[in-house]
């Protein structure tokens, strides 16, 4: 077989192999000429190690790697056909800068690669410089994209590229050829280049040059150049394993002025420091401080216009127990949306309570598409923000699609004085410089907290709304969302929105009103609502219902299919216009819940004449469609239910013009007054239990102990003292008394829960009252330095004086507007 010699001129390095190359049985020649600084190196791939099926024969020997040094000439062969897949090349070269002639320059690859077996080969350049000399290599081809962990390069070529710190080397990254955006690397000390060119592929050149540069005064610097718009992803020296302790490494980004920059922080890890901080610098254009300094856990900058450098600085770790500093960061240059170059002012300056959150509206934040950014001051761009109380905000937004984000806000309003929120009213409005702003307002929240069974709240519409139910859905465009809650007991009224019958609603304790939109802006008409501060009552919730005619107002209990907390009461107070007829319809026959304790009751009273009709839920049928000339309540308590077994009604109103003609018809049958009365009793309601009628104030839930025994909407009795409340407290024993036999009759087994339920009523026929009303005694009781306020929600676990500032105090500390 032939042999052929292909020489490497300038160096003298002579490679001699068999022809045609591709057949490897032959043997190769290879000559390292004294003084060229180069070792070529034949060895085992390192996948093909275990692999040993394959040898290279040196010297009548099987050997597993040969190394030619200056001066040396060797040849060898392989005992397989596919030597590729076991063994590799490697050709090293040293370059000496810190003694003698540094050969600046062009880069060559030599020997060629076409002239080389078959083989992969890595050419490495190992520069030697003295310790404060820079080097800098720069790439003049496609410009290099840094690997990750587990990339690869679609042509298999990879340059890695590593610095040396006090002689120990530091591995800067893995990058391949092509695509990306690193022109230059800055190194000082010496530098390690190595290009691995898969035996495939017949590449020429090494793509790169070495220039001798000052002193970097730092690890490396590397230059990334953007000439439109696109994105690199780059990562800390030695990524994924730690950054070399105290370390300064330098990304200089070269961006041009009419395109925006936007870092993001993908993934790091924090050492654990002794001395100094691990940071990152900015230099930004157009800033005033710069460097500008963040933590990494801060949200990076973003809508960057041209060029800018970021340099992350390690610190003294901890010898003991270092952790490890990395980053990965992703740098995207866009042009300026439409968006970036309007700014919106949020002002929450003279808002002690008002926080406002803007973020994406999926939560796919492992995998970053394009950037969405929301930038405050034009500046500091991060995929989410909130803006806490208290501040002047500009914002400005650097996303391609603004639906993308939507808002999330929310506001406390706390009235934690008796004397001063008494029968108060506050609009819930959304301030205007929340509704400018170009993403949707999701959610507006308004948390409303009263002292403990002190006040209540109502809830009062400027229009009158409707309850989304599955029978009448809800839609607008917005909603409100209603929960109550306090410790241990949330309670969810629903979700109301405009163009239905409800007029009020009165909630018993803490709640939270949330503003829900379903479209990108929302209209113009923000339906309004008014929350007043009402003295205390014990009903869950009553609702103030006014049906117009003709309409079908579907009504449901609390928290839905979940049930109606256990020993609570709900009322509807439903208005009958004159000359029109309601009728009060259930959906079902019976309510199936089993009670654990107590009773669960329903009372349906006539507002006029006080009549009363008593169901027990657990135990009778619902009452079938009945109807009602006169406005009347509907009152629901439960009992302590078995699970599974919860109370869970819906019924309708419907309200149509009264047929005249039946009375007409009956009072002619009939004649006398008495007997008609009694006749339209039994023929238009069709109600089965018809309970005598109670001459005082209207019933509510009046079985339970710790539900309230009185109506709340009698202001006027609230304020006098104890004594004139007797009447009314009485009253709600009386009617205790009233049923109790009644409700006895229904059911044999109510004899026990009767003990337990009526044991707060024990004794009440005495001085006490079993649940006195606030009195004025009580109230002076109240530390007079509590106005009403507002508190900021994050706080309001906390000190009440320290953090309530007085609602209407307009001369409060006021910060000048930033
Ligand atoms: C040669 O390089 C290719 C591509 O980089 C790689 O997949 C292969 O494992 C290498 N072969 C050996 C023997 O190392
Ligand atoms: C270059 O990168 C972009 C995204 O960074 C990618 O869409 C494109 O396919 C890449 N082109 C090549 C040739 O790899
Ligand atoms: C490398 O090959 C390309 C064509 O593939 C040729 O244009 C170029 O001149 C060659 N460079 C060297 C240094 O041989
Ligand atoms: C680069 O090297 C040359 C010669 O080795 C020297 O004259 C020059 O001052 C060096 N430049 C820098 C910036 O170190
Ligand atoms: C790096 O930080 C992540 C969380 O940010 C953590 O899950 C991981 O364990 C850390 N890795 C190391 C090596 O400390
Ligand atoms: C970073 O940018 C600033 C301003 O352009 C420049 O003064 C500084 O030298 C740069 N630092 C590095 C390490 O590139
Ligand atoms: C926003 O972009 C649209 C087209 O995408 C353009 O018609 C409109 O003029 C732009 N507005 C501004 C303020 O740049
Ligand atoms: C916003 O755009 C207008 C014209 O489109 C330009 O005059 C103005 O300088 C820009 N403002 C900023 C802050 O870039
Ligand atoms: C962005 O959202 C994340 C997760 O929801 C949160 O941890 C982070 O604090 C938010 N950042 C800002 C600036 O609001
Ligand atoms: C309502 O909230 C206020 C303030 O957080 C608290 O003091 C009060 O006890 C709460 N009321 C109830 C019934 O939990
Ligand atoms: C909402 O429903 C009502 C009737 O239920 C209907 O008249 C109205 O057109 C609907 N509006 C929208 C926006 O769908
Ligand atoms: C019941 O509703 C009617 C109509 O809104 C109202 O006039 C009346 O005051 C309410 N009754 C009570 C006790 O709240």
């Amino acid at each position: 077989m032939g042999s052929a010699t292909f020489c490497w001129d300038s160096c003298g390095l002579i490679v001699q192999l068999a022809l045609p190359f591709s057949l490897p049985a032959g043997d190769v020649e290879i000559t390292v000429p004294q003084g060229s600084g180069v070792t070529v190196l034949v060895k085992r791939g390192t996948l093909a190690l275990a692999l040993r099926s394959c040898y290279l024969i040196a010297d009548k020997r099987h050997v597993d790697t040969l190394s030619v040094k200056p001066g040396e000439r060797r040849s060898f062969a392989f005992t397989c056909q596919d030597p590729a897949k076991h063994f590799v090349l490697e050709i090293k070269k040293n370059i000496d800068c810190a003694s003698g002639l540094c050969p600046l320059g062009e880069v060559p690859l030599q020997p060629p690669v076409s002239a080389m077996p078959a083989l992969n080969r890595t050419f490495v350049w190992d520069v030697h410089a003295r310790k404060s000399t820079g080097l800098e290599l720069r790439f003049s081809g496609p410009r290099l994209r840094q690997m990750g962990p587990g990339d690869y390069c679609p042509d298999g070529i990879t340059h890695t590229i590593s610095g040396l710190v006090a002689a120990a080397v530091v591995r800067i990254g893995t990058f391949c050829g092509n695509n990306g955006t690193v022109s230059r690397i800055k190194l000082q000390e010496g530098a390690k280049v190595a290009l691995h060119v898969p035996w495939y592929q017949n590449r020429n050149m090494s793509g790169f040059s070495i220039a001798n540069h000052t002193a970097i005064k730092r690890l490396c610097i590397i230059e990334s150049v953007f000439e439109g718009e696109g994105a690199a992803t780059l990562m800390s020296a030695n990524y994924p394993a730690g950054f070399p302790e105290d370390e300064l490494m330098t990304w200089q980004f070269v961006v041009p002025a009419h395109l925006r920059a936007s870092v993001t922080f993908l993934d790091f890890n924090l050492s654990n420091c002794e001395r100094k901080e691990e940071r990152v610098e900015y230099y930004i254009p157009g800033s005033a401080t710069n460097p500008e300094v963040f933590r990494l856990d801060d949200p990076q900058p973003g809508n960057m216009a041209g060029n800018f450098n970021l340099s992350l600085q390690g610190c003294d770790q901890d010898a003991q127990s270092p952790g490890i500093l990395r980053l990965r960061f992703r740098v995207l240059v866009q042009i300026p949306q439409n968006e970036s170059n309007k700014t919106y002012v949020v002002d929450l300056s003279q808002d002690r309570t008002l926080s406002l959150t803007i973020q994406p509206r999926s939560k796919l934040s492992r995998r970053f598409v394009a950037g969405c950014f929301v930038c405050l001051e034009s500046r500091t761009c991060s995929p989410n923000v909130t803006l806490a109380p208290g501040s002047r905000y500009t914002i400005s937004f650097l996303c391609d699609d603004l639906t993308r984000l939507w808002a999330m806000a929310e506001k406390t309003l706390s009235c934690m004085d008796y004397h001063y929120c008494q029968r108060k009213s506050f609009p819930l409005q959304v301030p205007s410089d929340i509704l400018r702003l170009p993403v949707q307002l999701r959610d507006f929240s308004w948390r409303l907290q009263v002292p403990k069974d002190r006040l209540s709240l109502a809830l009062t519409p400027a229009r009158k709304l409707q309850q989304h139910t599955h029978e009448r859905p809800c839609n607008a465009s917005s909603s409100y969302l209603v929960a109550s809650g306090g410790p241990g007991q949330d309670v969810y009224f629903g979700s109301f929105c405009v163009g239905g019958s409800i007029k009020q609603l009165l909630l018993r304790q803490n709640s939270s009103v949330t503003l829900r939109t379903f479209a990108p802006r929302l209209q113009t008409e923000v339906p309004g609502l008014t929350v007043s501060f009402l003295p205390y009552f014990k009903e869950e919730g009553i609702f103030t219902v006014t049906p117009d005619t003709k309409t079908k107002v579907y009504l449901r209990t609390p928290n839905w299919d979940h049930g109606l907390p256990a020993l609570s009461s709900m009322s509807w107070n439903i208005s009958v216009p004159s000359g029109q007829e309601a009728c009060l319809t259930f959906s079902k026959e019976r309510t199936g819940v089993v009670c654990q304790s107590g009773r669960a009751f329903m009372i349906i009273q006539e507002q006029r004449t006080r009549a009363e009709e008593i169901f027990s839920l657990e135990d009778d049928r619902l009452p079938k469609p009945s109807f009602h000339r006169h406005s009347f309540w509907v009152n629901i308590s439960n009992c302590s239910p078995a699970s599974g077994k919860q109370l869970d009604l819906l019924f309708w109103v419907t309200v149509t013009p009264r047929t005249l003609d039946l009375t007409v018809v009956i009072a002619a049958v009939v004649g006398g007054g008495v007997s008609l009365l009694f006749v339209l009793g039994l023929i238009i309601c069709c109600a089965k239990k018809k309970k005598k009628k109670v001459d005082r104030g209207p019933a509510v839930g009046v079985y339970n102990g710790n539900v309230n025994t009185q109506m709340p909407l009698q202001p006027k009795k609230f304020p006098k003292g104890r004594q004139d409340n007797d009447s009314h407290v009485y009253a709600v024993i009386d009617d205790t008394m009233v049923y109790g036999h009644l409700l006895q009759g229904s059911s044999g087994s109510f004899l026990q829960p009767e003990v337990d339920t009526y044991r707060p009523f024990q004794g009440a026929m005495g001085d006490r009252p079993p649940s006195p009303p606030p009195t004025t005694k009580l109230a002076e009781d109240e530390p007079e330095s509590e106005p009403y306020t507002f508190s900021h929600p994050s706080q309001a676990a906390g000190s009440h004086g320290s953090t309530l500032a007085p609602l209407l105090d307009t001369q409060e500390p006021g910060r000048p507007a930033e």
